[in-house]
C-alpha cells in the first residue's frame, strides 16, 4: 500500500534518543507541556502519555507527572483539562476567561482519564517503586472515575461531554449537530492565538471557535456547577472517546487495586454499568460505534478513531474489524480521525481527517488484546509515519505529511512506549 516500505529491522536509535529529547525539552518541572508556544501548560490527557513515555527511561518522573495533575483535583473528584501552572500570554482561552477556583488556575472541564490506565502500567513497571505512590493516588483516582459516572452519565448510561474540549477531539464532526444549536451572540472581541503558532486551515473553523468560547462562558456564568452545568448547558454529547477510555481505566484500576489489596467496594458494579452503557453508543443504522446528541438523540453517523476505541475498553466488537479494515484500505498513513469516504472528511483539519499517533495507540494495542489482527498493522503505519515525518502533532492521513505542531509530547511518547518499540 506504501510506495516504500522502511525495513523492517530499521535501526531507530536516533529517533528514541530525539523522543526522549522531547520529552525533556518539554519539561517544565513536574510536568510536561504538549509543546512549545501553542500549548504551554499542562494538558489533562497529554500529560498521561507524557507519563508513559518517560516511564521508557524515568519513572520516578513519570510518576511525578500524574501526581502534578492530580494535585490540580477538584473537591469534586473532577480534574481539569489544563492546569495553568504559570501565566502565559501567548494563550487563549487562559485562567481568567474559564474564572475557576480549584487548587491551582485551571479550565472548568475535563478530559479522557486515561492518566488512571497509564498509572497502574507504571506500577506494574515497578511494583515495588511504585507501590506507595499508586496507594496515594487510587483514591483520588477512583473519585474521579465517581464524578464521571455521578456527572457526565446520561439516561441511557453513556459518558457525554459539555464542550468538544471536553472529549480531546475538539472539532470532530460529532459535535456539530449540537453546536448548529448554540447561536453564540454576545460572545464579544477575542483574539484566537493558535492561529499565530499553526496555519488557519489546519485549525478549527471560526464558526466553531464562537462556540468554543461561549460554551466556556456559559460554564463560568453557570459557576461550573455540576448540576447546573448537567441541565443548562446546550451542548451535552455522548461520546465514545470518554465512554471507552473510562470504561478502560475503571478495568485497570480495578484489577490494580485488587492486586494490591485496596479498596475495590462498588467497583464491580461501576464497570458492569459501563459495560452496558456502551451500548448506547451503538449505532444500529451504521452499525458501528458513534456519538449522539443527547438533547435529541440525533447520531452523528460518523465512523472516527473514537469509534475503534471499543477494544481499548475491553469490548469484543467483531463488526468494527470490517470497518477498521475499509478505513485502513482507504488511508495508507494510520487510522483516520475520520473515515475517507465520510464527506465531511478534511485530510489537514485536526479531527475531521489527520491521524493521531495518541488514539492509533489506544486503537492499535486495545484491537491486539482482543485478537484483532489489524492492530499490528497500526502499529506499523505509526511507526513508518512517525519514523518518515516527525514528532508532529498530527499527520495527513493520505500522504502522511506532518501538520499542526512541532516537537510533540504525546508523539514523541507514543514512540517510545509503543510505535517506536520492535515488534
Ligand atoms: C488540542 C487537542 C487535545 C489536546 C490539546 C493539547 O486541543 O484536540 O486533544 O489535549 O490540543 O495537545
Amino acid at each position: 500500500m506504501m510506495t516504500e516500505t522502511l525495513a523492517a529491522d530499521a535501526d531507530f536509535s536516533d529517533r528514541d534518543a530525539a523522543a526522549r529529547a522531547i520529552l525533556t525539552g518539554n519539561d517544565r518541572g513536574g510536568y510536561t507541556v504538549p509543546t512549545a508556544g501553542l500549548y504551554p501548560y499542562q494538558w489533562n490527557w497529554d500529560s498521561a502519555f507524557a507519563s508513559l513515555g518517560f516511564a521508557q527511561f524515568d519513572l520516578e518522573r513519570a510518576w511525578r507527572e500524574i501526581e502534578t495533575l492530580f494535585s490540580g483535583q477538584w473537591e469534586s473528584g473532577q480534574v481539569p483539562h489544563i492546569l495553568f501552572h504559570k501565566p502565559d500570554p501567548g494563550y487563549f482561552p487562559g485562567p481568567d476567561v474559564w474564572g475557576c477556583t480549584g487548587p491551582i488556575p485551571s479550565s472548568g472541564i475535563t478530559q479522557p482519564p486515561v492518566a488512571l490506565s497509564f498509572a497502574t502500567r507504571l506500577l506494574a513497571a515497578d511494583p515495588a517503586l511504585g507501590a506507595a505512590r499508586f496507594a496515594a493516588l487510587y483514591p483520588k483516582m477512583r473519585k474521579w472515575a465517581e464524578w464521571f459516572l455521578r456527572w457526565r452519565r446520561d439516561e441511557k448510561g453513556a459518558i457525554f461531554v459539555v464542550h468538544p474540549w471536553e472529549s480531546g477531539r475538539d472539532n470532530a464532526p460529532d459535535w456539530d449537530n449540537a453546536m448548529d444549536a448554540i447561536d453564540p451572540q454576545g460572545v464579544g472581541y477575542y483574539e484566537r492565538r493558535d492561529t499565530q503558532h499553526v496555519d488557519a486551515s489546519m485549525r478549527p473553523t471560526k464558526y466553531d471557535y464562537d462556540r468554543y468560547i461561549w460554551l466556556v462562558q456559559r460554564g463560568k456564568a453557570l459557576e461550573w456547577d455540576d448540576a447546573r452545568l448537567a441541565q443548562d448547558n446546550p451542548f451535552r454529547v455522548a461520546d465514545p472517546t470518554m465512554h471507552f477510555i473510562l470504561l478502560r481505566a475503571l478495568r485497570d484500576l480495578y484489577a490494580a487495586g485488587e492486586a494490591q489489596g485496596l479498596d475495590t467496594a462498588g467497583m464491580a458494579e461501576q464497570l458492569a454499568e459501563l459495560e452496558a452503557g456502551a451500548q448506547a453508543l451503538w449505532n444500529p443504522g451504521m452499525g458501528f460505534y458513534d456519538s449522539y446528541n443527547c438533547a435529541n438523540g440525533i447520531w452523528s453517523n460518523a465512523l472516527t478513531n473514537a469509534s475503534f476505541l471499543c477494544w481499548f475498553a475491553g469490548l469484543d466488537a467483531p463488526e468494527m474489524a470490517q470497518h477498521l479494515s475499509r478505513v485502513l484500505d482507504a488511508a495508507p498513513y494510520g487510522v483516520p480521525s475520520l473515515a475517507p469516504f465520510d464527506p465531511r472528511f478534511d485530510a489537514r483539519r485536526y479531527w475531521r481527517g489527520p491521524t493521531w499517533g495518541m488514539m492509533n495507540m489506544m486503537i492499535g494495542e486495545g484491537a491486539s488484546e482482543r485478537g484483532v489482527a489489524l492492530g499490528e498493522e497500526v502499529r506499523k503505519r505509526t511507526r513508518e509515519v512517525i519514523a518518515r515525518y516527525g514528532f508532529v502533532e498530527y499527520f495527513d492521513p493520505m500522504t502522511g505529511a506532518a501538520a499542526g505542531g512541532k516537537a510533540f509530547t504525546w508523539t514523541a511518547a507514543v514512540w517510545l512506549a509503543w510505535a517506536g518499540k520492535e515488534g
